[in-house]
């Protein structure tokens, strides 16, 4: 098999070293990929808003299967084009990819069809947003309708934070993101986030992870895009996994077919594990970086005919097996993120990958033949552990062998499961 795989972070880093591992694929080719990626494919530097352009490249290299890694494209129809000229796509139509790129969208599929989530109001305009706010009280929870790369939700704990959230939405802050706000109630408990595949008619369950969004150790300071993340997460038990399905998967894929817009790519679902139960916090329709990176770790089976019977409806034919070890990532980015921070600065060593350990490129570049951090987030370290604990000494370790001096790290990610293991 001939694949595309479209993206250049981390995420993609981790799918096309698990692709490069099938042993049907042919040839893999990244666009744009990045110095990571380029150990497994072939870089196209194509323009990957240009449609028409990756329709061409894909029809002049007879790619058989195109991965789309990150939410963008599928929100601007890029599978829907692709499929449309024929060429078998992993990700959903831009139609489907409302349920990341309209948070309005989402809630209203979970009011029409009985899906555990937060009670909500969609609002046009900021007054009748914050009469909302005065009715309901705090804490509360403003979020900007659209895409806004994780930076659009505002939980306040109190009515003058949200009040001042909402007039930051509607003042543009997020852009055509804020035009429109979902003033939603707070949820309390531990999250957890689930990844599961759909066709269209069938889900097939993938795994489990907690992320850590906050850049500071102790879970302080500004959201991030995820700092680090492990796999399995605790909290999501077999018997929740089994009503996670049940409650809020299933329903979501019979709904949205029902409503015209069949799902057929990967759930990320953010859920919350209230008193009551799971209760759906967010979709996003792509895996989650890092996330991804510690699924692919622990990902025993072949993911290419995973992702292809996803994209051509065989769902039912395939299954994941992983391994029982835990896996972790731990993020480094470059200092000042996610504020400014300097760009194209020299990392001078990536240890080796060994049986236990590797490191993913996510914003990284070759810049006259030396290997600069172009991104806020540019390197991820995973690994493998009998538990969480392991896997943490293990990542930190290969971790403390990179060379890059204007890098930095949290020291603590995993420490929730880390605690709960000493118990
Ligand atoms: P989102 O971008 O929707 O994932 O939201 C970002 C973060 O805000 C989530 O990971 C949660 O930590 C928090 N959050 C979002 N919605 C709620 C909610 N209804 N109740 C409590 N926390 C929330
Ligand atoms: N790590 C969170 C995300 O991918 O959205």
């Amino acid at each position: 098999m001939k694949v595309l795989l479209i993206g250049s972070g981390g995420r993609e880093h981790a799918l096309a070293w698990k692709i490069a591992q099938s042993p049907l694929l042919d040839e893999l080719y990244a666009a744009p990929g990045n110095p990571g990626i380029a150990d497994h494919a072939t870089l196209v530097a194509l323009d990957v808003e240009d449609h028409a352009a990756v329709i061409a490249f894909a029809r002049e290299k007879t790619i058989d299967f195109v991965v789309v890694g990150p939410e963008a494209p599928l929100v601007a129809g890029l599978a829907d084009d692709l499929r449309a000229a024929g060429i078998a796509t992993f990700g959903p139509s831009k139609a489907a990819a409302q349920l990341e790129g309209s948070k309005g969208f989402t809630k209203d599929l979970c009011a029409r069809y009985d899906i555990p989530t937060g009670a909500y109001q969609r609002f046009k305009t900021a007054e009748p947003a914050k009469q909302y706010v005065r009715e309901q009280g705090a804490p509360i929870v403003i979020k900007a309708d659209g895409l806004a790369a994780g930076k659009g939700v505002t939980v306040a704990m109190s009515k003058a934070e949200a009040l001042a959230a909402i007039d930051d939405c509607f003042d543009g802050a997020f852009g055509a993101a804020g035009a429109e706000v979902v003033v939603e109630a707070f949820l309390d408990g531990e999250e957890a986030s689930f990844f599961c595949l759909s066709d269209g008619k069938t889900a097939l369950a993938l795994a489990t992870a907690q992320d850590h969004k906050r850049v500071g150790d102790g879970d302080t300071g500004p959201n991030t895009g995820g700092m680090g993340a492990y796999s399995p997460a605790p909290v999501m038990t077999p018997a929740m996994v089994e009503r996670t399905m049940k409650e809020i998967i299933e329903p979501t894929i019979s709904g949205m077919a029902k409503d015209g817009n069949p799902f057929s790519g990967v759930f990320f679902a953010g859920l919350m594990i209230t008193a009551k139960g799971p209760e759906l916090i967010e979709y996003n329709v792509r895996f989650g970086d890092p996330e991804c990176q510690v699924l692919m770790m622990r990902l025993k089976s072949d993911l290419l005919p995973i992702l292809y019977a996803t994209a051509t409806g065989t769902l039912d034919k395939v299954e994941a097996e992983w391994r029982d070890d835990a896996a972790l990532t731990v993020v480094l980015a470059s200092k000042g993120y996610p504020g400014a921070y300097d760009k194209n600065t020299p990392i001078a060593h990536i240890p080796d990958a060994s049986e236990e350990a590797k490191v993913f490129h996510a914003g990284t570049a070759l810049k006259d033949g030396r290997l600069v951090a172009t991104g806020g987030r540019v390197l991820n370290v995973t690994a493998f552990g009998k538990n969480v604990t392991e896997a943490q000494a293990r990542a930190y370790a290969l971790a403390d062998k990179v060379e890059w001096e204007n890098g930095f790290c949290r020291r603590d990610i995993g420490w929730q499961a880390v605690a709960r293991e000493k118990v």
